[in-house]
């Protein structure tokens, strides 16, 4: 009796291993299906060649909301509070970039003559006005641009086109103490961690991107039930993951996020300080970009393997642009 109730135990215990090992291998295999859904490269070749097409619009071709001409005003009412009183805080020897800046009008505006500018509007301190670079894949140059750039002189404001952020050498760009975008790479990069640690790598240590970022999940919670995410995070798993909370897994960053669950769609308003140098973001994959004003993207995080972090290579040219001419003013 006693041999019989051992054997049966034996086999108990052994039916219980192999359902672990089961369980373990059918995981697996779970998660490397999750992580197998890479975009198919025609479809993902479709939606670039048409966001292209945004890009390189002109006139009437625009489609709407594709806007390219919000002035410093629209920055302050769309950026996280403390916008302007960071410009005011710098000097003429200091610099500010604009990524996705479009026309260039926020940089026309804070360079507006006293007598032309809003009152109060121009956000500048008693130190006088920074350095401006407007960057933008396409040259949206106007006339207003070009006399001012002849009226500073000095190349105090400088537009650079043809390229993506991330086909610029850090010898091209230089450091800055502010970096802005409004509706610009952050909203329509296909490559959200590389563009952030390349954002990180021109910033001075003390310096603050700010920027923000339209229906996605919102750090406070309070997004709708029904909305329809634009950028949306998944871990390696498939769970949802907030943007903020991505952000804040970043080293060397102290990130403040504001939730605007009461606009018209879900918008995270988000400032970047960076306190150190060794920063590092986690890294993501793209696993669906739907070309758009802004495009839809869903992005994956890579499981952190043992702590290796992940630093922007500095790459160049990996991608098409629309010229490969830098415009420079
Ligand atoms: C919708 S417009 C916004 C223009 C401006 N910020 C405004 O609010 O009027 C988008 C801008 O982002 C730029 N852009 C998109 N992705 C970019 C990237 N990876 N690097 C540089 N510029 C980018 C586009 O070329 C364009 O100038």
């Amino acid at each position: 009796m006693r041999s019989v109730k051992s054997s049966v135990k034996g086999w108990k215990a052994a039916a219980a291993r192999l359902a672990v090992v089961i369980a373990i291998v059918v995981q697996t295999l779970g998660l490397r299906a999750v992580w197998a859904q890479e975009p198919p490269r025609p479809r993902l070749d479709e939606e670039m060649a048409k966001q292209e097409k945004i890009y390189r619009s002109r006139d009437s071709d625009v489609p709407g909301g594709y806007i390219t001409d919000r002035g410093l005003s629209d920055y302050l009412e769309l950026l996280p509070t403390g916008f302007c009183d960071a410009l005011g805080t710098l000097g003429s020897s200091d610099r500010w970039l604009d990524i996705g800046a479009g026309a260039a009008q926020a940089i026309l505006d804070y360079y507006a003559p006293e007598n032309e500018a809003a009152p109060g509007k121009t956000c500048a301190g008693a130190g006088g006005k920074a350095r401006a670079v407007a960057m933008s894949i396409e040259d949206r140059r106007t006339d207003a641009w070009r006399q001012r750039v002849a009226s500073l002189g000095d190349g105090r404001i400088r537009y650079l086109s043809g390229k993506r952020l991330r086909q610029y050498s850090p010898e091209e760009l230089g450091k800055f103490q502010i970096i802005t975008d409004v509706f610009g790479g952050f909203s329509y990069t296909e490559d959200l961690s590389e563009f952030m640690a390349k954002v990180l790598s021109l910033l001075e240590t003390g310096g603050v991107f700010h920027t923000l970022v339209q229906s996605v999940q919102l750090e406070n919670g309070k997004d709708r039930p029904t909305t329809w995410y634009l950028t949306k995070l998944v871990d390696a798993a498939g769970r949802d993951v907030k943007v903020c909370s991505w952000l804040k897994q970043t080293t060397c960053v102290k990130v403040a996020c504001e939730s605007k669950s009461d606009w018209n769609a879900p918008t995270e308003l988000i400032n970047i300080r960076k306190v150190c140098s060794d920063v590092s973001v986690p890294r993501m994959k793209l696993l669906n970009f739907e070309a758009g004003n802004p495009p839809g993207r869903r992005f994956q995080l890579e499981p952190q393997r043992g702590g290796v972090e992940f630093k922007a290579p500095v790459r160049d040219e990996r991608k098409k642009s629309l010229e490969s001419v830098e415009a420079k003013d």
